[in-house]
């Protein structure tokens, strides 16, 4: 009976053993997890290209062009300290906003992308076009938001197009288009009727890249709105969703190409509705034109 009973201690201790050896590795799994949580919203990646052309001056030889995208009004540590110090230095030529700048969803704070806008500016020539969380504000704050950032000089591209110059005076057609617009005709009208040959379109939302922009003749689009598909499946290159792709869509980050046409497609910096990203980090993109002399480009 009293070995009965030793033996049923023996069980016991091992079995509470057991429980808090499972119980730590759950502790430490969910640390684990909470800390790549962190760094994947947190730690920001830059991703660089090169665009080989044939098509521009030389005088755009390592023109560089950084996009930021989709920040949904998120204020990273020390005011952004940070995201502008990376950004800095890029040295870029010229910023591009690709929209989505406040989150009409679950978290919007126009005054934090309002300081952001203001620092930004202060760095290169910055030239932005609307998302669609800017269409969830209410028309008069949109439009104040738009008035107070083209006061700290960053050029609104409301179907618009502007000319980029280089230093020795050549010049390139960027055109930025707003949100509502990603799918009429008017991409095409403004691309005939761009000055220069070479055009760089900012627009925000990526699936049309196929059916409207590349039909459309730029030969560089900027977009974001993607999210790099919320959570990155590792060493796949693959998200596992984006809004107006669905699951496992085909636009979610990087460098994509259709016919003449090359869109680069910006992760963004930060989250709506869905709070949190995996394997999938904020994201810088740069692009530094390289200008060839031969079409052995
Ligand atoms: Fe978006």
């Amino acid at each position: 009976m009293q070995k009965q009973s030793k033996a049923a201690m023996l069980e016991k201790k091992a079995k509470k053993q057991q429980a808090t050896r499972e119980i730590g590795i759950c502790l430490l799994l969910f640390l684990l997890l909470i800390a790549m949580a962190y760094g994947a919203n947190n730690r920001i990646e830059v991703s660089e290209y090169t665009y080989r052309t044939n098509a521009l001056s030389v005088s755009f030889n390592q023109f560089r062009i950084v996009q930021l995208s989709d920040l949904h009004s998120k204020m990273f540590q020390d005011q952004n300290a940070d995201l502008l110090r990376e950004v800095r230095v890029l040295e870029p030529d010229v910023i591009v906003l690709t929209g989505d700048f406040v989150d009409g969803a679950t978290h919007t704070n126009v005054d934090n992308t309002l300081i952001f806008m203001q620092q930004i500016r202060e760095i290169a020539p910055c030239y932005y076009v609307s998302g669609n969380h800017e269409y969830y504000l209410d028309k008069a704050v949109r439009e104040g938001f738009e008035n107070r950032i083209a006061d700290y000089g960053i050029q609104v591209l409301n179907n618009e197009t502007v000319q980029l110059a280089s230093d020795t005076g050549q010049t390139l057609s960027l055109i930025g288009l707003d949100d509502l617009s990603l799918q009429a005709n008017i991409l095409k009208t403004l691309s005939d009727e761009a000055p220069d040959d070479f055009k760089i379109l900012l627009a925000h939302e990526p699936q049309y890249f196929s059916d409207f922009y590349a039909d459309a003749g730029v030969d560089i689009v900027f977009c974001g709105h993607a999210h790099g598909g919320q959570w990155r499946i590792p060493f796949l290159n693959q998200g596992l969703f984006a809004p107006d792709q669905g699951l496992f869509p085909k636009f979610t980050g990087g460098e994509y190409q259709e016919g003449d046409t090359t869109m680069y497609l910006n992760r963004g910096l930060g989250n709506s509705a869905f709070p949190l990203h995996l394997f999938n980090h904020p994201e810088i993109t740069c692009v530094t034109l390289q200008t060839v002399a031969d079409s052995s480009v």
